[in-house]
């Protein structure tokens, strides 16, 4: 590949079917029924983003958490293994272990009749029971759920302890960042007052950019074009600058993966939203890249509308120095902006006002992808019922 061949803007055509796409209706972000077939069918059916590895157990030892609305617990057995199951005893239902709460031993205790499990899931012993019937230890292991990393994200599938997660090629975007040698430098969990989606449609547009966050207002210098693939939606900050083959360019017009692409972590940035790309990972995970931090979000829905929003920045020490003070107050400054936009736009839902709008075709195709992607999830779901 040369340079030519990269430096004018990548043509990307819209999806199929965006230009006769409607926004979703009012009860579907407000009315408790759909509530609950949503969220079967989207996060107790496949790969949902359940946390960072920093903040599960180190070996040994195993925590609370809830995803979908289940309680899960998951397990780092002393060889390292990472598991997970349903936090429920087989005895009679009782939490093995309280929602953020973390243990560690041989074994797991139930706090109600202390049945005793082992790491790996299996009954070691049913202290007291007697005889019953056809009782066998070994029938009643703790109920498996899928789990897996990548690279700083730890997923969980309530649906199939056997699956494999695949993010597809688009997922590359991370790969030369170099996560894990960054710190922790921000950490925030909130509960907002808006249906997941409101948040995941917003960060997967740019469309309001330079009306709800007019400090980084871009839309002259540069566009945003977004692609799919899979789980994945992928946004970078492309500069407008037709005939141009400075590196900017050539950095912006590439696909993760694609010869040159990773030349965007080779950028020396002083401005947080100057260089970044911009990952959407259905259904409920957000991560903004930039050469030398990283901020990742995932959602926890509790409500039609109320969603826990878990936010975590990390940074190369160093790279930034004294610009890090003001990178933190740029994205609490543009995440609040997002906040109050989608809690306001929630009251409309709240009310049941229909707008049965449009989708912008270029703009707004990250909504679009989540519309998608949940028609697709309420469909399955319906096929299986
Ligand atoms: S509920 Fe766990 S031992 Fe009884
Ligand atoms: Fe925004």
């Amino acid at each position: 590949m040369t340079i030519s061949d990269v430096t004018m803007p990548r043509e990307i055509p819209d999806p199929p079917g965006i230009a006769h796409a409607r926004t979703l209706c009012a009860a579907w972000y407000a009315d408790p029924d759909f509530f609950a077939t949503e969220r079967r069918a989207v996060f107790r059916s496949g790969w949902v983003c359940a946390g960072v590895t920093d903040e599960i157990p180190p070996a040994g030892s195993w925590t609370g958490r809830t995803v979908g609305g289940i309680p899960i617990l998951l397990v780092r057995d002393r060889d390292g293994a990472l598991r997970g199951f349903l936090n429920v005893c087989r005895h009679r239902a009782a939490p093995l272990c309280e929602e953020g709460e973390t243990n560690e031993g041989p074994l797991i205790r139930c706090p109600y009749h202390s049945w005793l499990y082992r790491l790996d899931g299996s009954l070691a012993k049913a202290q007291g029971v007697g005889a019953p019937a056809d009782f066998d230890l070994d029938e009643y292991s703790l109920e498996p759920i899928g789990v897996a990393t990548w690279r700083r994200l730890v997923f969980v599938n309530l649906a199939d302890p056997d699956a494999t997660l695949d993010l597809g090629p688009l997922a590359a975007a991370v790969d030369r960042c170099p996560i894990e040698e960054m710190t922790l430098v921000l950490s925030e969990t909130d509960e907002r007052r808006f249906n997941w989606k409101a948040l995941l449609e917003n960060y997967s547009e740019n469309y309001h950019t330079p009306f709800v966050h007019p400090e980084i207002d871009t839309t002259s210098t540069e566009d945003y074009p977004m692609v799919s693939d899979g789980p994945v939606l992928y946004a970078w900050d492309r500069p407008l600058r037709p005939g141009s083959a400075d590196d900017e360019q050539i950095r912006h017009s590439l696909l993760p993966g694609e010869p040159g692409w990773e030349r965007l972590f080779d950028a020396d940035t002083t401005r947080p939203y100057d260089v970044g790309s911009y990952l959407t990972i259905w259904p409920n995970a957000m991560i903004n890249i930039f050469p030398d931090a990283i901020l990742a979000m995932w959602m926890e829905p509790v409500g039609p509308n109320r969603t826990v929003v878990e936010r975590r920045l990390y940074a190369l020490p160093g790279r930034r120095g004294d610009g890090l003070a003001d990178n933190l107050r740029a994205h609490a400054i543009v995440h609040q902006q997002d906040v109050d936009i989608c809690e306001a736009v929630q009251r409309s839902h709240d009310a049941g006002l229909d707008a049965d709008g449009v989708l912008a075709t270029f703009e707004e195709r990250g909504v679009y992808f989540v519309h998608e992607n949940l028609r697709s999830a309420l469909a399955s779901d319906e096929r299986t019922r």
